[in-house]
């Protein structure tokens, strides 16, 4: 049966990863998949992980199974994070949290979940979106539509296009939406944007579902949670797919969240007997180590204080690094205007670059970044290597 099989496609980003991983020039650059680097180009452990793994492996007297949903605590903690501890949401029992492996797999349990309960729907996301996405809901069995999202002349959101498409998408139908930090753009709706969403979604009576993946990583962990709260507060049903990789930097403990907000608690508490199904028969019951570890912090003051603490100091080292790399480009002469990536949030831009740039860059000058739209990790650069960066763009821009 093997010996029939073709080589499948290697996958945009998790590929590129390998691709760089063989590149022998020393002085390679590595802004393709989303991992932060700190000023020496590193990926260390938080130290509030740190701490609060010394309190687990004190503390740990079972390594038994967790319930299929994951532990309550966690799921209390996650609830308090996303949505916001004084959301009548929670006073009224209304959230119901299932603990992932990452945010693919809450993305993925949402595919099954929803292809279980609403067959029929279709999974409208936008154009561009990371490039799994697709192929989590097709995997599922559900139908993918988009609607468009960046205006690539304008290098920006193109929020009026955007409404107008999601306003024909039919009743009943889910509308995937990024919580903040859109990936690969970097473009989020402003708080009165996501109003209006919210306003669409409602009249149109659409499910959002909301992957969460880069909370604390555009402005800081409450403001990032905006659109999410916008939309909880306005629409009856919604799903949020949190991933703690980024802002926990817990990458390969592969922990994450499903929550789901239901009009009441009976219907969060049926929906739950169904995910429950959607996890069992996927893979059980969760790992334990990196929730547990996500719990300890959110539930130790001290260790929640290092942990915010840690997280501003990311975003404000990629917000720099966005002003050094305009500033850099404009240094080596590139002509065209980047400055709009300094308005950008999170870990990505959409530079913009054309495929054979991005061909040139990587074969030339070993520099990797996901090829549509030219997509770069922001939080891959340093004060060293962008002036390399910026010369070998300035190379490609401005051929001579
Ligand atoms: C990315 O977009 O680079 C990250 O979300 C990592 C991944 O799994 O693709």
């Amino acid at each position: 049966m093997f010996t029939q099989l073709e080589m499948a496609p290697a996958d945009p980003i998790l590929g590129l990863e390998e691709a760089f991983k063989k590149d022998p020039n020393p002085r390679k650059v590595n802004l393709g998949v989303g991992v932060y680097k700190d000023e020496s180009g590193s990926t260390p452990i938080f130290e509030a992980v740190k701490k609060a793994e010394q309190i687990i492996l004190a503390q740990e007297k079972t390594k038994n199974y967790l319930p299929i949903n994951g532990s309550p605590e966690y799921a209390k903690a996650v609830q308090n994070l996303v949505l916001g501890a004084d959301t009548p949401i929670l006073s009224a029992g209304r959230a119901t949290t299932v603990h992932t492996p990452g945010g693919t797999g809450g993305l993925r349990v949402a595919a099954d979940f929803l292809k279980k309960v609403k067959p029929d729907a279709k999974v409208w996301i936008s154009s561009p979106t990371w490039p799994n996405h697709p192929n989590i809901f097709r995997t599922a069995g559900l139908a993918v539509e988009t609607y468009p999202y960046y205006d690539s002349a304008a290098n920006r959101l193109g929020f009026e296009t955007m409404l107008n498409a999601i306003q024909q998408i039919p009743n009943g139908d889910v509308l995937l939406l990024h919580g903040s930090c859109h990936n690969p753009t970097g473009s989020d709706p402003t708080p009165a944007q996501w109003a209006q969403i919210a306003e669409v979604v409602t009249a149109r009576k659409l499910l959002p579902l909301i992957d969460f993946a880069y909370q604390g990583l555009g402005e800081g962990l409450r403001q990032d949670a905006a659109g999410v709260e916008i939309l909880a507060a306005a629409a009856p049903e919604l799903l949020i797919a949190s991933s703690f990789s980024k802002n926990f930097g817990l990458y390969n403990e592969r922990v994450g969240a499903l929550t789901l907000v239901a009009e009441n608690t009976t219907a969060a508490s049926a929906a739950l007997s169904h995910l429950k199904i959607c996890v069992r028969v996927n893979y059980s019951n969760p790992p334990a180590h990196g929730a547990n570890i996500v719990t300890t912090i959110l539930q130790t003051p001290e260790l929640q204080a290092d942990w915010q603490a840690e997280v501003a100091t990311m975003c404000q080292r990629i917000q720099q690094m966005r002003r050094l790399f305009v500033q850099g480009l404009a240094a080596e002469g590139v002509q065209r205007d980047f400055s709009f990536i300094e308005s950008q949030h999170g870990m990505f831009s959409y530079t913009g670059l054309n495929k054979e740039q991005v061909k040139t860059l990587r074969e030339q000058y070993s520099i990797y970044m996901v090829e549509t739209g030219g997509r770069i990790n922001v939080a891959g650069m340093t004060p060293a290597n962008i002036p390399v960066i910026s010369k070998a763009i300035a190379a490609v821009c401005n051929p001579a």
